[in-house]
């Protein structure tokens, strides 16, 4: 999404330059055209329905974009829910998951008449149809299994071992069954699991296919009329710039080879894949120094913009716009946070840099923005949206005034 014309960088069709005129850094920016080129991609390969999961960009933009090329909306807050509402999704296009539903989100999903709330306890499911029946509804819902896999992937984004807290235990059917039975206000419709986040191995695609195909049928078995099967997000993202895409293809085959004649619909929701390429976050250098023979590149950027590297040990590109110098030196990139992991590359090396110079760090797009704090009191950054020649801000940052304002200092303290 960026490239370079005469000593200037763009992104799609907009001078970067032109952006910092009006704009303040840090700010994320989004190609609406690479987005547009995942998905129709993603798509037509897979051929299945697409929730994309608002967790990974909320902003009500990219929702709307998203619906407009088709997908609907995986959310897991009553927040998610209502940027996806007011981001025009159709309540039918909408799922609903996560593992902490309270009985007024659960009223407001009812309300909303969205296509299915994903079950994630037994405890829930209980919640769910004494909320249905107290607005003398009976209402479609999906259980969320987990199915015990090891999505190979970074711990703390796997989500599908039998010990995560996600999902209902697959050792639970028969609980599940049982509650079922009694729960006149909710009609299992749907089947779902997500096992993790980034992941590349086929092998843990296929057994996903597998053994989800095997709980389907186990609820097909006992009467249900499952219509629908969510095989979850989790699709990788190659963040490192030598590392090889994600082969959909080969996940299409294996799709192909495990459903055959199901009398159910397949979907997926993912995230990551849907954005992550597609955003770039822009921060300026705010100091340069040399600590024990370690030189910092110090940006306005931080944990607090970007959390994954400092959360995750996450990777991402890094560029720098002014590269004139032709002298080298490795920096490390770190952001302005009194946090040690405050840090977003170590010793990389780049062109020599200047105080005010813009730093470029790529596939940001997804769990940016949406994981971004005021921590340390910073303010928020701002989101842009770039079509072909044209920009819009599509969220204003937030300046430290407008948060500091929501304390409230107790009369007896003054
Ligand atoms: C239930 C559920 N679905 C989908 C996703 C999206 O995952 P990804 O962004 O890796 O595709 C997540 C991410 O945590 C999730 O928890």
């Amino acid at each position: 999404m960026i490239n370079y014309k005469n000593n200037r960088t763009f992104v799609e069709g907009v001078p970067l330059d032109d952006i910092i005129k009006t704009q303040s850094t840090p700010f994320y920016v989004y190609s609406q055209s690479k987005i547009t080129k995942i998905f129709d991609e993603l798509k037509k390969t897979l051929d299945t329905e697409i929730f994309f999961a608002v967790k990974s960009n909320s902003n009500q933009a990219i929702i709307k974009l998203m619906a407009s090329l088709g997908a609907g909306a995986d959310v897991v807050s009553v927040g998610e829910l209502e940027r996806a509402i007011m981001a025009g999704v159709q309540p039918q296009k909408i799922i609903f998951e996560g593992i902490g539903k309270t009985k007024q989100d659960i009223a407001l999903a009812i309300k909303n008449n969205i296509r299915l709330i994903n079950i994630e306890s037994i405890d829930e499911l209980e919640r769910v149809n004494e909320v249905a029946f107290h607005q003398n509804k009976k209402i479609n819902i999906g259980i969320r299994l987990n199915p015990n896999i090891d999505g190979q992937t970074l711990d703390k984004i796997s989500t599908g071992k039998k010990t995560d807290k996600f999902g209902i235990d697959t050792e639970k059917l028969d609980v599940i069954n049982k509650v079922l039975k009694e729960s006149n206000n909710v009609n299992l419709i749907g089947i779902s699991c997500h096992v993790g986040s980034q992941i590349f191995n086929i092998s843990v695609f296929a057994e996903i296919f597998h053994k989800m195909k095997i709980n389907a049928q186990i609820f097909l078995d006992k009467g249900y009329d499952i219509k629908h099967l969510d095989l979850g997000g989790g699709l990788g993202v190659n963040y490192h710039q030598d590392q090889e895409t994600l082969n959909l293809q080969i996940i299409k085959n294996e799709i192909d080879k495990c459903y055959i004649d199901v009398p159910y619909q397949l979907s997926f929701e993912p995230g990551r894949y849907l954005v992550a390429k597609a955003g770039i976050l822009v921060t300026s250098i705010i100091t340069i120094k040399n600590n024990g023979g370690k030189n910092y590149l110090i940006t306005d950027a931080g944990m607090h913009t970007l959390i994954r590297p400092a959360l995750y040990q996450a990777h991402h590109e890094i560029d720098v716009i002014n590269k004139n110098n032709t002298q080298n030196i490795n920096y490390t990139i770190a952001g302005p946070i009194c946090e040690s992991s405050d840090i977003f590359r170590e010793d990389i090396s780049l062109p020599k840099q200047e105080v005010g110079n813009l730093i470029i760090i790529k596939d940001t797009g997804a769990y940016g923005k949406v994981m971004a704090s005021n921590y340390n009191s910073r303010g928020f950054p701002g989101e842009i949206l770039i079509r072909d020649n044209n920009y819009c801000v599509i969220h204003k940052p937030l300046n430290t005034k407008e948060f500091i304002n929501q304390d409230h200092i107790p009369e007896w303290l003054t």
